[in-house]
């Protein structure tokens, strides 16, 4: 979800404008989501170098976190979703830790829609966690270096419990990844959208869902071979 700050600049307002004009566009996209039937959504809100902006756009982006999971208790529920992070959501102040928490455990019954909130996520980070957790293991005769194979990574990852991405999508015109997921985007669709994230509506997202039906996914095999 990108170009919040720069949808803020156009119309002549503060970044924090952008973010609570993004927070819209995250309801809306969710339902939408849940109503399309999609099982996994994971919103990349907050990244590990999102920290070193400055302390008051930090603080809002955190005060919106927490009265959003606040606001949307009844909402999840009533679209039988499921709340889920990914992160080091110990950095998250108290107050939002606590709250991120509490939905979880609240909607973990749910059974439709899993979304994931990337929250102090950094791609980097999550592989050095899971790189140092293995190595332990390997140094405590737990596992032999034998059983390090792609399952086992996958297990110690913050995404542990989810499939492998299938379309990622990034608005507001950016051509980068910006250390999200990069494990887990090993084959996916990239698709690239020039709308700023709170301009993000159903259209665009039914857009990116189509255009994603008519890729071929081969996996490095041949076009014949799927056929
Ligand atoms: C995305 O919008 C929201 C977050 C990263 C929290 P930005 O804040 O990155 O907006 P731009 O890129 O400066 O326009
Ligand atoms: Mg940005």
């Amino acid at each position: 979800m990108d170009g919040n700050g720069r949808w803020a600049k156009e119309r002549g307002k503060l970044r924090v404008f952008g973010h609570e004009n993004g927070v819209e566009a995250v309801r809306k996209t969710v339902e939408n989501c849940a109503k399309l039937k999609i099982d996994f959504l994971t919103l990349y809100a907050f990244s590990t170098e999102n920290w070193k902006r400055p302390k008051l756009e930090v603080q809002t982006l955190m005060r919106l976190l927490v009265s959003s999971l606040q606001k949307e208790l009844k909402t999840l529920h009533k679209n039988n979703i499921r709340l889920n992070a990914i992160g080091t959501i110990d950095y998250l102040p108290p107050k939002a830790a606590q709250e991120l928490r509490e939905v979880i455990e609240n909607t973990k019954e749910n059974t439709g829609l899993t979304l994931t909130l990337a929250l102090s996520y950094g791609s980097r980070e999550e592989l050095k966690t899971a790189i140092k957790a293995i190595s332990a293991k390997v140094k405590n005769n737990l596992i032999s270096e034998d059983d390090i194979d792609e399952k086992l990574i996958n297990t110690h990852l913050y995404t542990h419990d989810l499939p492998d991405v299938d379309l990622l999508i990034r608005t507001s015109g950016e051509h980068r990844i910006s250390n999200f997921l990069l494990w887990q985007i090993a084959y996916a669709e990239l698709y690239f959208i020039d709308v700023f994230w709170p301009d993000f509506r159903e259209q665009h997202l039914v857009d990116a869902i189509i255009n994603y039906q008519n890729r071929e996914r081969r996996f490095g095999k041949t076009s014949e071979q799927l056929s």
